[in-house]
């Protein structure tokens, strides 16, 4: 079902019940030809994609959103894309939770607060037959529910706010967001702005933490990102720069 313009923010908006994952169907879409600047929702997904191959449990009640675009950047700058979801992402929720500033963002571009997983983003890229190139930006939050037994501590929203925050809600601010900062992403000066923004939004800056991957962890002082978005840890034996990865931030 297509419902028109996403709100005069030059997005289209096609509305499911039940999808395998919107990150999916965004894809599929892609494939057959969309130009793009187009959000997939679901009320809930049966096959549900986390970073990392890990499952994202997508009961109804949660927001499961991704977004298309078609050739936004060229193909090397695409993880950029991550960042200025990121940045929109947290943003929309600090309006949505009036200002809060425990909502913060943990490298690469998980959404946390007060240090629990509040929602993620998944970005997918992919070269198509024809010569585009499609960039999915795919969007999970707790709203209303949170699963149990996950990697990091999660939450949601309604724990946090005690009242309800419909997943309609969350979606209208994080695509204004998002057109706002898609401008600046375009009309800025490379990665800068957006490298910035992120920065000033990032949990742990500063602070001690562990990075793992594929079953080895390294442990350092989280310096910064570097301009292509790789994060910068600080260890006795010098700095590392790390591409990929989850991580935790240690007591301090
Ligand atoms: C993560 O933190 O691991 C990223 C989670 C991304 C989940 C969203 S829900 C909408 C979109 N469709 C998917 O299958 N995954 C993303």
């Amino acid at each position: 079902r297509l419902a028109g313009s996403a709100h005069d923010k030059g997005f289209r908006l096609a509305r499911h019940g039940r999808l395998v994952s919107t990150n999916d169907e965004a894809l599929t879409r892609a494939k057959s030809g969309d130009p793009g600047r187009l959000w997939i929702i679901a009320e809930s997904q049966s096959g549900g994609r986390g970073r990392n191959g890990r499952v994202w449990s997508s009961p109804p009640g949660n927001l499961y959103a991704s977004l298309l675009l078609i050739d936004p950047a060229p193909p090397r700058r695409a993880p950029e894309l991550g960042f200025v979801a990121g940045i929109a992402l947290a943003l929309a929720l600090r309006g949505v939770l009036s200002g809060d500033h425990r909502l913060a963002i943990k490298w690469p571009n998980d959404i946390l607060h007060d240090g629990a997983k509040l929602g993620g983003i998944l970005l997918e890229a992919t070269s198509l037959s024809d010569g585009r190139f499609a960039c999915v930006a795919g969007i999970g939050i707790n709203c209303r529910s949170h699963p149990q037994d996950t990697l990091y501590p999660a939450t949601n929203l309604a724990a946090v706010t005690g009242g309800a925050v419909t997943a309609e809600l969350v979606f209208e601010r994080l695509s204004t967001a998002m057109a706002e900062w898609l401008e600046v992403w375009a009309a800025g000066n490379g990665f800068e702005m957006i490298r910035a923004e992120w920065l000033s939004l990032a949990a742990g800056l500063g602070g001690r933490i562990s990075v793992s991957r594929a079953g080895q962890s390294i442990e350092g002082v989280f310096k910064t990102i570097d301009p292509t978005g790789r994060l910068i840890v600080e260890q006795a034996s010098g700095e590392a720069a790390i591409e990929a990865g989850d991580v935790f931030l240690l007591a301090q």
